[in-house]
Formats: C-alpha cells, sequence, structure tokens
C-alpha cells in the first residue's frame, strides 16, 4: 500500500531522514518506534511533504507520489493525524470536520455517518468549539477529520499523548475495527507501548533517521530489544 525507500530529508544543513525503508501493507498497522528525536515525526512530515524530501522514493499503491504537493498528497489518499492533533481550536467540531472533506473529489458529502456512530460525542459536540473539547475528545476529532477524506493510509502521530488510559484503550479498539472494516493501513508513531502491543501487526524502530530493527508484534514483550532501542 505505502512504500517508502531510501527516504532522506533534512532541516537546513541538518539531515534527520537517512534513507528510511519501509512497508506497510494493505489492512495492516505498523507502528513506528524510537526515543525522543531521532524522526519519526519528521518522517511523517516527509510523507506529507510537510518537509522536503531530498532523496529517495515513496509509492502509494501502484502510483509515485514522491515530490507531490502537500495537497496533491491528501488528496492521493493520505490522511494524516500530526503529533499534537492539528485541530482548529476557534472552529467548532463540524467546521473542523468539514476541512477533512476539503481532499475529496469534489469537496461534497456530509461526514460520513460511521464515525459519528463511532464517536458519538462529535454529533452532540458538533456545534461546541473544539478548543473546549476534552484531549481525548479532541484525538477523536483529529482522527476523524483525516478520515473524512475517505484515505488508503492513515498517519497517525502519538494519539495517545495526553489522552487519559480508558481513552487511549477505545481508541485502539477503534483503529482494530477500522482496518477490519475499511482499505486502510496504518503507520502509527507511539510511545505508549500498550496500545502499541493492542493494534499494530508489527513494528520498525528507527535511530538516527534510519530503520534498525523490525519485529512482529509478539516481539514486543522481548524486554533487552525494547532495552536496546527505546530505553532513555
Ligand atoms: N523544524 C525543525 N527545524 C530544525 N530541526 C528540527 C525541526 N523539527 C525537528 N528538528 C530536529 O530533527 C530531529 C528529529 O525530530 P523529530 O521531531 O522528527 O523527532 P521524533 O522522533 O518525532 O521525536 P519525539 O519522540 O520527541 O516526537 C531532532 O533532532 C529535532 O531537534
Ligand atoms: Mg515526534
Amino acid at each position: 500500500m505505502l512504500r517508502v525507500s531510501q527516504l532522506t530529508a533534512a532541516y537546513g544543513s541538518a539531515q534527520v531522514l537517512n534513507g528510511v525503508d519501509l512497508e506497510l501493507g494493505h489492512k495492516e498497522i505498523v507502528a513506528l518506534l524510537g526515543r525522543n528525536g531521532m524522526g519519526k515525526t519528521t518522517l511523517m512530515k516527509s510523507l506529507m511533504a510537510i518537509v522536503p524530501v531530498s532523496g529517495g522514493r515513496v509509492r502509494l499503491g501502484e502510483r509515485d507520489i514522491t515530490g507531490l504537493r502537500t495537497h496533491e498528497i491528501a488528496k492521493s489518499g493520505v490522511g494524516y493525524v500530526p503529533q499534537g492533533r492539528g485541530i482548529f481550536d476557534k472552529l467548532t467540531v463540524e467546521e473542523n470536520l468539514r476541512m477533512g472533506m476539503r481532499a475529496l473529489p469534489n469537496g461534497a458529502g456530509g461526514v460520513p455517518e460511521f464515525l459519528y456512530e463511532q464517536f458519538p460525542i462529535l454529533r452532540e459536540r458538533r456545534a461546541q468549539v473544539a478548543g473546549t473539547l476534552s484531549g481525548g475528545q479532541k484525538q477523536q476529532l483529529a482522527i476523524s477529520r483525516a478520515l473524512c477524506s475517505n484515505p488508503k493510509v492513515l498517519l497517525l502521530d502519538e494519539p495517545s499523548e495526553g489522552v487519559q488510559p480508558n481513552i487511549v484503550q477505545e481508541l485502539g479498539v477503534f483503529l482494530r475495527g477500522l482496518v477490519d472494516r475499511h482499505d486502510i493501513a496504518v503507520l502509527i508513531v507511539e510511545q505508549n507501548l500498550e496500545l502499541v502491543h493492542q493494534t499494530a501487526d508489527r513494528f520498525d524502530i528507527m535511530v538516527k533517521g534510519r530503520i534498525v530493527h523490525s519485529g512482529a508484534n509478539s516481539e514486543l514483550d522481548d524486554q533487552g530489544m525494547l532495552q536496546r532501542f527505546l530505553s532513555v
């Protein structure tokens, strides 16, 4: 579904991505793990062309999307929930969701019903300004907004951040259900290993802008491996 090869990116003279190779299969959830500052967010931003790519390739299905602009990448089928969520606090819940539909071919249609069914609070609060939602509700809104454009690939950057544990658990259930019921694949950057365990089919670990280790969900119990790559 998504195939990233030898991707490089830099901020000025500081090279952050040093040749990332990563694949995301159809209906797969892959977790991207790594200590702070290793380049996880930079990878997501470069996939969305928010940070310019200096080398390498990104393919979405059969299509080479390297070098496309951010809105073209969104239109081609990549949904993105940035770290910190990136919702518009002063707009209402419904206005935020409508922003998510801009990437659709004719920008029309309503909020997909399954989102309101899944997150009824968003329907109840649709006229409320988003800034007054709780952390968990904001995350539900951010993910729903990204899903409004019916993406083939969803990029989630630390969705559990600032969300209380029981809501994190619900988020995990939602993500599993999402890939079960829809043609979508998810790349999730996450520090919360419980959520990773609950949702991801497999994981990749990034160290200094490169994937240095990959494993199946079952390998997340390997304390030595976690210690080696993730402990601070
Ligand atoms: N806009 C920027 N300008 C310059 N350097 C940046 C910028 N954003 C990030 N960096 C640097 O790039 C490196 C990778 O940052 P990035 O945010 O991708 O890490 P991360 O793995 O997402 O970390 P975290 O787990 O803390 O979110 C860090 O050294 C960071 O300081
Ligand atoms: Mg980050």
